[in-house]
């Protein structure tokens, strides 16, 4: 399957691993990559630039193809070494960068000079627009339905991705709620040109994450999720734990005078306890809707070769059938 996605990147699949916080390590970049999608470091996972620099070596070694580094701007408590990790990037050979959160001006200059190509993952057309106006080269719609951040704004994938489709050139990969073969022919059919997947690629052999991770997700219904922080207008998709309750409980409390030093203590400093430790009940962790669609734990190979087959399967015969 040929799309402007896979032709941008030079990759043999339009299927997309989008960054993930202490889950985006090397191990699974590689993997995606070397399964013929678009494998990603998560950048700011990396303590430091130099950091980020021996983890692009360490995937060099595990694969040959094209893999990305995402670059995450955020509300954060220290502001991380952005020029520093441009260079890390720059100077790695890295071809692809995802970046997501604000507006990526302060960086995309270098990296264009660098020849690398940007995927910019955002949550609203608008967002969209302002990515393709200011040079990127792709984005990654990321509907309400997404682990992680979905913004403020609430629109489903359903209803966003037509709409990128009207208003966008350049082209897009739909992100949130993205699983299967089902997924990628929707996606396609409303017009992006592949899909970035974040929770499904969390329960694969290859992700570098606690096994109790894996199989909470597999546990996980599509009901299992919860939003958090929209009161700092900072919401967060988060699989639903006791210490979600907690911060729901206070917010629900505080309401817009919720402060984050109120909850910090189950949303900061969480991934390592989670993530490496398999504490489940640590504080709030990313998880999308999209749970509720994954019952096993594929290598990166099977699950891409899967979609792909099935893909193929469902545009020709059932979709073809049809007519
Ligand atoms: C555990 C986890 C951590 C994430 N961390 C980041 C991150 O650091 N930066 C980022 O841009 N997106 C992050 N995301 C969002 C994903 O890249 C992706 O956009 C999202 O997971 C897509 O929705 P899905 O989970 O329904 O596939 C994270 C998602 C999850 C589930």
């Amino acid at each position: 399957m040929q799309t402007r996605i896979t032709k941008l990147f030079g990759i043999q699949h339009p299927i997309i691993q989008g960054g993930m916080h202490f889950v985006g390590l090397a191990d699974l970049a590689a993997a995606v990559s070397n399964a013929g999608g678009l494998g990603t470091i998560t950048g700011l996972t990396q303590k430091t630039p130099n950091d980020l620099a021996n983890e692009i070596a360490r995937c060099r070694d595990m694969t040959d193809k094209p893999f990305a580094v995402n670059l995450t701007f955020l509300p954060t408590v220290s502001t991380p070494d952005y020029p520093g990790y441009v260079k890390a990037i720059i100077d790695g050979g890295v071809t692809v960068v995802e970046t997501a959160g604000r507006n990526p001006i302060q960086v995309l200059p270098y990296l264009k000079d660098a020849g690398i190509k940007v995927i910019h993952k955002c949550t609203s057309v608008r967002h969209a627009l302002k990515a393709q106006d200011i040079g990127c080269d792709a984005v990654s719609v990321d509907g309400f339905e997404c682990g992680g951040h979905p913004g403020e704004d609430d629109i489903p994938n359903m209803i966003l991705l037509p709409r990128a489709a009207d208003e966008l050139e350049i082209p897009f990969v739909s992100s949130g709620g993205q699983a299967d073969a089902r997924s990628l022919v929707a996606s396609l059919a409303m017009g992006a040109e592949g899909m970035n997947m974040g929770t499904r690629f969390m329960a694969t052999v290859e992700a570098p994450i606690h096994q109790n991770v894996k199989d909470a997700i597999v546990a996980a219904s599509e009901l299992d999720t919860r939003l958090i922080m929209r009161p700092l207008r900072n919401t967060e998709r988060v699989m639903n734990n006791p210490a979600v309750e907690r911060v729901l409980a206070i917010e629900a409390a505080k309401g817009k005078d919720t402060a984050f030093e109120d909850i910090a203590a189950d949303v900061a400093g969480v991934y390592p306890k989670v993530m490496v430790g398999g504490d489940m009940d640590a504080g709030a962790w990313s998880c999308g809707m999209v749970a509720g669609l994954i019952d096993d734990i594929p290598t990166c190979q099977q699950l891409i070769d899967r979609i792909m087959s099935q893909a193929e399967d469902i545009i020709r015969k059932r979709l073809a059938g049809m007519l």
